[in-house]
This record gives structure tokens, C-alpha cells and sequence, in this order.
């Protein structure tokens, strides 16, 4: 693709600054279409004649640094009879402060730009316009821009223009946009601006997002616009951003003469709260708006119930989802992180495709780990990996190469994905049989365990979880996972079944016992435990003696709702869901979240913050517990042997606790959706089916066709 252009650069290199690169063209005759084919290493921003030319914001998005995908846009109608393209750069994903691995192994690559315009004239002729040494560039009035660090922007600097350098790679491949784009989503206006304590303008916007900002105001050439972001206000009301860490995220802005409105165009920040460090006017909110990214997938489910708190907590998966998908699965979309972490996609990747249709999110995603992957199957703590090394394959967060293509198998019944992954689906459960130190057993090596679990010892991030056991109940759930989507692709899983019963044989031997909320959850969930009864009694117990709160971190907290109610004890799983005291899910609902927080403590009842090193408000793993609400509380299930919703699971199991409660998802084959509420003492269901379906109600088993349904 584009093998006849040249990928061009700025001469020399200049960190964190945004060459613009510009050629001018005629056109000599009736034009009938006109399209531009782009792409570049960092992100760029394209205009024609002064207009942007399309809407993908912070194109060409994030890959594996070896390919860069390549959009084709319609120019037809932006073009004049003189023309002038400008694309300006910046080191964005590529190799800007995010990326340490490029930075380490490319030390002198710059922002680079590859592009071709194919004219279309009515009678037939094409003329192309191709990057080349025709191009001029510059740096650009974006006199800083770095995804960590923020935006800079200077409205009277002069670009002076210079030849371009033509590079010669042949390592980067160029392959066709696969992902979705990144659009802008909605816009936020500001719900209050005030001063805090410490006498800093702050405005609020009432919801924590991914995104940046628009100014408009009125100034004199050389004033300056200088603005901060935060997530949450400290205790005394102040503005924090100590937890962004190293992370600046910062906006300045250099005012022309006159009326302006500008945005960022290279950038983006995680944010709730801005401080105006600097407005050449008393700020007002019509000076102001914040702007919403993420990429453009289509939301297809929807939690309602009676309690309020819940609500806000279903609306906060929502966010935290937005949040972070943009491009690539983020942790977290604020400090200097926002990294495609694979433990955080792995626990979240049901409920994300519950609640939006991640199909092709996931498709361009699976990818690139599979193009990470190292040749003996290792996988990456992150995808795209940005780290110097790629670390080891470590229980859950590795799993991501099983979980993940095996999850958008069974939401979208996409056997596509399944089948290009699945090598590395493979490669990677063959690596741990070489990497364990006990055969059958995945044993002795390092993991992030349940990470962020409250039991864990002081100091530390690491729930107290025995890692080994955590790993081989991993490790066979991965290898179920190979013998499964083996079977759907037909092939040969004789040696991965045998593997996955000796697993479970000497799993269950070295293993005898479970200790934590997490060990029992997870040996409940993924059918380790052999005595289920004595495992989920001795949770229960736990939970209960806990005061009906958990204890679980990243590994143990999306199987713990679930391997309580697949063990009699469903009423102790609404107890923890509608918990509303720390630690909880409803707490930090009470405590003003408007996104999940990484931590269970992020934040205490007296606003003092757990820690300032690791602390993210925007972090979606723990809202894996949706997908107990519309599988388990709704019941709405796929049924593994009919994937895709081409038949349908629907076993609701309601509470007293809740009045109402109520889920839907816009499935491939249409809607489901399942509601239970309270009515003159007995409780009625109304079920929706768009293919044929298995309902259960109270133990009682009906099949229907596609249709309503009132219980
Ligand atoms: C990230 C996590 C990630 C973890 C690995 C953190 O810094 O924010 O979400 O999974 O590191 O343990």
C-alpha cells in the first residue's frame, strides 16, 4: 500500500514539537473523485484548503509499532481549483514519552508522514499527488505536544518552511484502518466554576472523561490560555493531580488578536475538574466546553433498576468504558500510564461487549498482540508494548490471548478472529508448559496475583493470593479455552484436552486448599475445586465474617458474584453488589465517583487519598461486575453451543433487595432484554427474545421462539 509514495520527516529532530508538512496542487479539469490514502508514525492532524479532512481524532490510532494502518478519505468536495494539503505530526503513540520501547530501540526516529491523493477526472484521467520531495514542512504553531505532557500552542508563531527529508523504511508495514476511529462523542458543558481554597479557579463538568476542550473567547495578540486537568478535588476541596504522576497534562495556548476558538488537535487529557491557571478574562462557562473521545463503538446495552446508587454505578461502567477505549483497552486514561495493560482488557472484555459492540475494537487489538507475541508465545504485560522488555507471561493478564478472542467468539459468534488467533491462543498456553517449574502445574514464576486485593501484606500491591495457585487455575482455563476453540475450528485438541486433565489432576492434588476470597472464587468459577459445597461455604463464611464486604483485587473481583450464585449463595452476592459501605462498589458511588476507581480505597470517607503513586479514578476492571447483572441477576446468557445469540440463555435471578431491575443488549441477532420487578407481592418478568430462547424461571424451563414474553 501507497508503494509509490515516500514517507518524508522534519530534517532534524526535534522532541515533543509537531512538524507541519504542505504541498501545494492544481487541478486541471473537471474533477469526479478525489481520495486521500494516509498514514504516518505518531498522530496526525490533515487539512485541506484550511478544513480538517475527516474526523478521526488522533489518527492513524495505535498498533504494534511495525504497522501503521492507513485511512482512506473522500476529498471530492473540499477541494478548489488551488489546493494546499497540511498534515501536521506528532510523536503521539509512536514515540512520544508514552512509548519507551521505540524511544529505546529507534532513538533517532522522527514523526513520519506517508500519503497519496488520487485525482479522478471526469474523463477518466488520474493524477496522483504523492509525498515526496515536493513536500516543504515545518514545526508548527504546536510548539509542544506529547500525550503525557499536553498540548502547547503558539497562534503568532511563523512556520518557516524547509525541504523535507525522504526516509527510506522498509519495516513498517502499511495495512488497511481495521480498528474503529476515534470520534468525537459528545460534548460537556461546564456544571460550575469556583474558587477552592487555595484561591485557584477551578471548573467543574461533573463527569470524569477521556477527551479535551474547546476555548472561545476574545484577546489580545500574546495573551495567554493556560489550563490544568484533575480527576478529583483532596480533601479540603483543593485541586489534586498528584496522581497523574510524571504526567503534566497540561494546555497552553497562545492568543492571537481578536475572537478565537480553539481545541487541541494531538492530544488528550483524563479529566473531571480544569484549574485555569491563566484566561485573559474573568472565565465564564460559555468560554469553555469539554469535548468527549473515544472510539466510535456502538453502545448495544443498557442496566436499569429501582436503586439510584446502582444506576450511577451502571453509569460509571459506562464511563469507565469510554474512558478507556480509545484506540486500544487502556488501564487508565490520566497519568502517565494509559497503557493497553492485557490483565485489565482480559477481565473486563464480557461486560465491554455487553455494553458496546466491541467486534472490531477487539479484532485490530487481538492483532497486535498476536503480532507482540514473542516466538515462544510469550505475551506482553501490554499490547501495543511500550516497555523496554516485554516482562513475562504472567497468570490473568497474559490469559488476555485466550480470553479476549474466545469472549468476541461468543458475543458476536465471530469465528474469523478465532481463527487467526488461535495459534497464538496455542503458542501461548505451549509457552507456559515450558516456563513452569512443575509440569501440570503453572509454578515459580513471577505474577502480578490478584493485584490491588485488600488482603494483601502492607507494602504491597499484591493481594495475598498464593500466585501458583491463581496461575494453574489459569492455566488450565486457558488450555480449556485452546480445546474449545479448537473444536469450533475443527481441529485436532487431543494433546490440549489431556493437558488440561492433568492440569486439573495434579492442580487438584498440590492444591488442596483455598484461603482467600479470591483462591475460593476462582477455584469455584473455573470448576477447580472438587468439594464445591465445602468452598463456597467457606466464602460465604468469609464474605460474612467480612461484614458482607470483599477483599478481592483484579483477579478474584469478576468471579466472585458469580461463584457465589452458581453456589446457592446469590443472595450474598446482591449483599456485596449492593453494599454500600467500603470496600464496595456502591461506596465509591457514595464517595461522588463518576468513573470506577482502580482502587477499592481510592479515596476514604474522609476524602484522604490511599496513595498518590498508583491511583487512577478512571480504571474500568472493576466494573467487570456488570456482566453478573445481565448474565446472572437479568440471566440473560449466550449459550456457548449456539454463540453469537443465535440462541438464547435467559434465567433472571431477582431479589427482594431491588424493587426493579432490568437489562438489554442490542445482540447481531436483534434485542434481548430482561426485566424483573416486585408487583402485589409476586414478581413479574418481561422477557424479550430475538431468536429462539431458553427461559428459566424459578427452576421452571420454557422454550420460546423470538417474541415478548410476561411471567
Ligand atoms: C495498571 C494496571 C495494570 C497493572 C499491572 C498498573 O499500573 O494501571 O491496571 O494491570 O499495572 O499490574
Amino acid at each position: 500500500m501507497l508503494k509509490n509514495s515516500s514517507w518524508i520527516t522534519y530534517p532534524k529532530k526535534e522532541e515533543y514539537s509537531c512538524p507541519v508538512f504542505k504541498r501545494e496542487f492544481k487541478i486541471n479539469g473537471e474533477i469526479k473523485k478525489a481520495t486521500l490514502k494516509i498514514t504516518s508514525l505518531g498522530c496526525y492532524y490533515a487539512t485541506i484548503n484550511n478544513e480538517r479532512i475527516g474526523d478521526f481524532i488522533l489518527a492513524p490510532g495505535w498498533t504494534f509499532y511495525k504497522r501503521a494502518q492507513m485511512q482512506t478519505y473522500d476529498i471530492t468536495s473540499q477541494l478548489k481549483e488551488e489546493n494546499e494539503i497540511r498534515v501536521t505530526l506528532s510523536q503521539g503513540w509512536f514515540n512520544g514519552r508514552i512509548n519507551i520501547r521505540t524511544r529505546m530501540e529507534l532513538p533517532d526516529m522522527r514523526p513520519s508522514l506517508i500519503c497519496e491523493i488520487e485525482l479522478t477526472y471526469k474523463d477518466g484521467k488520474k493524477e496522483y499527488i504523492r509525498t515526496d520531495r515536493d513536500w516543504e514542512c515545518a514545526l508548527s504553531k504546536i510548539t509542544f505536544s506529547d500525550i503525557y505532557d499536553g498540548e502547547y500552542y503558539d497562534s503568532n508563531y511563523t512556520e518557516k518552511f524547509v525541504p523535507v527529508k525522504v526516509e527510506d523504511y522498509t519495516d513498517f508495514k502499511i495495512v488497511k484502518q481495521q480498528g474503529e476511529i476515534i470520534r468525537e462523542q459528545e460534548v460537556i458543558f461546564p456544571q460550575s466554576i469556583f474558587k477552592t481554597p487555595k484561591n485557584e479557579t477551578v471548573i467543574d463538568f461533573g463527569q470524569n472523561m477521556t477527551g479535551y476542550f474547546e476555548i472561545e473567547l476574545d484577546a489580545k495578540k500574546g495573551e495567554r490560555v493556560s489550563l490544568s486537568v484533575a480527576e478529583v478535588l483532596d480533601k479540603d476541596g483543593n485541586f489534586y493531580t498528584e496522581n497523574y504522576r510524571s504526567a503534566k497534562a497540561k494546555f497552553e495556548y497562545i492568543c492571537c488578536d481578536g475572537h478565537q476558538v480553539y481545541k487541541p488537535k494531538l492530544c488528550f487529557w483524563g479529566f473531571r475538574y480544569i484549574r485555569v491557571d491563566e484566561f485573559p478574562c474573568e472565565i465564564t462557562e460559555s468560554n469553555i466546553k469539554a469535548i468527549v473521545l473515544h472510539s466510535d463503538i456502538k453502545r448495544t446495552g443498557y442496566l436499569d433498576s429501582s436503586n439510584p446508587l446502582l444506576n450511577k454505578l451502571f453509569s460509571n461502567i459506562i464511563w469507565g468504558q469510554k474512558g478507556n477505549f480509545l484506540d486500544v483497552p487502556t488501564d487508565c486514561p490520566q497519568r502517565d500510564e494509559r497503557l493497553g495493560w492485557t490483565g485489565d482488557a482480559q477481565v473486563f472484555v464480557r461486560t465491554a461487549s455487553y455494553n458496546y459492540n466491541v467486534e472490531k475494537f477487539f479484532d485490530k487489538w487481538l492483532e497486535d498482540l498476536r503480532l507482540e507475541q514473542k516466538r515462544e508465545g510469550l505475551i506482553p504485560f501490554c499490547v501495543p508494548q511500550v516497555h523496554e522488555r516485554p516482562g513475562s507471561s504472567t497468570a490473568a493478564w497474559s490469559d488476555a490471548a485466550t480470553v479476549c478472542p474466545y469472549q468476541i467468539y461468543l458475543t458476536y459468534g465471530n469465528t474469523k478472529i478465532l481463527k487467526r488467533q488461535f495459534k497464538s491462543m496455542r503458542d501461548y498456553v505451549d509457552e507456559i508448559g515450558r516456563i513452569t517449574k512443575e509440569k501440570y502445574l503453572w509454578y515459580g514464576c513471577w505474577h502480578f496475583g490478584d493485584w490491588l486485593g485488600l488482603d494483601a501484606p502492607a507494602g504491597s500491591y499484591k493481594g495475598s493470593s498464593n500466585p501458583d495457585i491463581i496461575a494453574t487455575i489459569f492455566y488450565a482455563y486457558s488450555v480449556s479455552l485452546v480445546v474449545k476453540a479448537g473444536k469450533v475450528l475443527g481441529k485436532n485438541v487431543a494433546k490440549y484436552e489431556k493437558l488440561y486433565e492433568k492440569i486439573l489432576e495434579k492442580g487438584r492434588k498440590t492444591f488442596t486448599e483455598f484461603n482467600t476470597q479470591t483462591e475460593c472464587a476462582i477455584a469455584l468459577y473455573f470448576d477447580f475445586a472438587t468439594d464445591k459445597k465445602a468452598v463456597a461455604d467457606k466464602l460465604s463464611t468469609m464474605i460474612t465474617e467480612n461484614g458482607k464486604k470483599l477483599k478481592t483485587g483484579f483477579v478474584g473481583t469478576p468471579y466472585l458474584l458469580h461463584a457465589l450464585s452458581q453456589n446457592g449463595y446469590t443472595e450474598l452476592a446482591y449483599d456485596l453488589l449492593l453494599q454500600e459501605e467500603f470496600p464496595s462498589w456502591l461506596y465509591s458511588v457514595k464517595q461522588g465517583a463518576t468513573t470506577i476507581w482502580e482502587h477499592w480505597d481510592g479515596m476514604n470517607d474522609k476524602g484522604e487519598f490511599w496513595s498518590k503513586d498508583m491511583n487512577s479514578f478512571n480504571h474500568y476492571g472493576y466494573g467487570s461486575v456488570a456482566d453478573w447483572v445481565y448474565g446472572v441477576a437479568c440471566g440473560i446468557q449466550t449459550d456457548e453451543s449456539k454463540p453469537g445469540f443465535e440462541h438464547i440463555i435467559i434465567a433472571p435471578q431477582p431479589t427482594d433487595k431491588i424493587d426493579r431491575l432490568s437489562a438489554s443488549i442490542d445482540t447481531v441477532r436483534g434485542l434481548v432484554a430482561s426485566k424483573w420487578y416486585h408487583k402485589d407481592g409476586k414478581i413479574r418478568y418481561e422477557i424479550t427474545t430475538p431468536v429462539n430462547a431458553t427461559i428459566v424461571i424459578d427452576g421452571v424451563t420454557f422454550e420460546v421462539e423470538k417474541g415478548s414474553y410476561i411471567f
